[in-house]
């Protein structure tokens, strides 16, 4: 098991290609409880929010960046293959989704996850899920845990993480351009 190199991965936009991977990695993680599931169906409808890190041939992780109002998104699905984990790809692929949302004009996203320490990394903060909009609920419904959740809910001020002091995850802005021309060219 080769240790990974984080520059090897090109974060880009996801193809339907991906999918089974996509698949397969999500639902690793979901059948340990540590995300929800993702059908086939969902990810293939959902294509478009998503952006995968490639390298050495392999999808090697995938988050998405789903909106849900005129100022809020939601990042989900944020997976990255377990052997590759700890090599700043999940950064990167969050990182992506913010960029997205600052370019669709989006002030805040906000993410519901059993990971919140991850997710302060970059700046996110904890709040109410009552404080979010209700439509967020719509795909609550569907969840098993809907009567247990043990979700956290926190958003983040896209300018503030892309721009501002935060952390920014593990490697800060250090490969911003570098993403950007990656994530253009996928
Ligand atoms: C959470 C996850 C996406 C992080 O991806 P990653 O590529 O390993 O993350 P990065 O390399 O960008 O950052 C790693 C750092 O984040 C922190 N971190 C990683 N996973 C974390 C977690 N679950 N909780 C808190 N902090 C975490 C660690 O401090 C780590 O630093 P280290 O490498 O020095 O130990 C990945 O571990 C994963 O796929 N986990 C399973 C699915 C999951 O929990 N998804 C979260 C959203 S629901």
């Amino acid at each position: 098991m080769a240790k990974k190199n984080e520059h090897a991965a090109r974060v880009r936009r996801a193809r339907v290609t991906d999918v089974p991977e996509m698949h397969d990695i999500i639902n690793e993680y979901a059948l340990e409880g540590l995300m929800l599931p993702k059908s086939k169906g969902e990810l293939y409808e959902g294509i478009r929010d998503f952006y995968v890190a490639e390298g050495g041939g392999r999808i090697l992780g995938c988050a998405a960046l789903h909106v849900m109002w005129e100022d809020l998104a939601e990042i989900r699905s944020v997976a990255v293959r377990r052997e590759y984990r700890h090599t700043g790809i999940g950064s990167r692929l969050v990182r992506a989704c913010l960029r997205e949302a600052a370019a669709l004009g989006l002030p805040r996203v906000f993410v519901l996850t059993l990971a919140p320490d991850y997710f302060a990394r970059f700046g996110f903060s904890v709040v109410d899920k009552d404080s979010l909009p209700r439509k967020i609920w719509a795909d609550c419904l569907r969840c098993p845990r809907f009567a247990n959740c043990n979700e956290t809910a926190m958003i983040a001020d896209v300018a503030a993480i892309l721009h501002g002091g935060a952390a920014a995850g593990r490697e800060g802005g250090r490969t911003e351009a570098r993403e950007a021309v990656a994530s253009d060219r996928g």
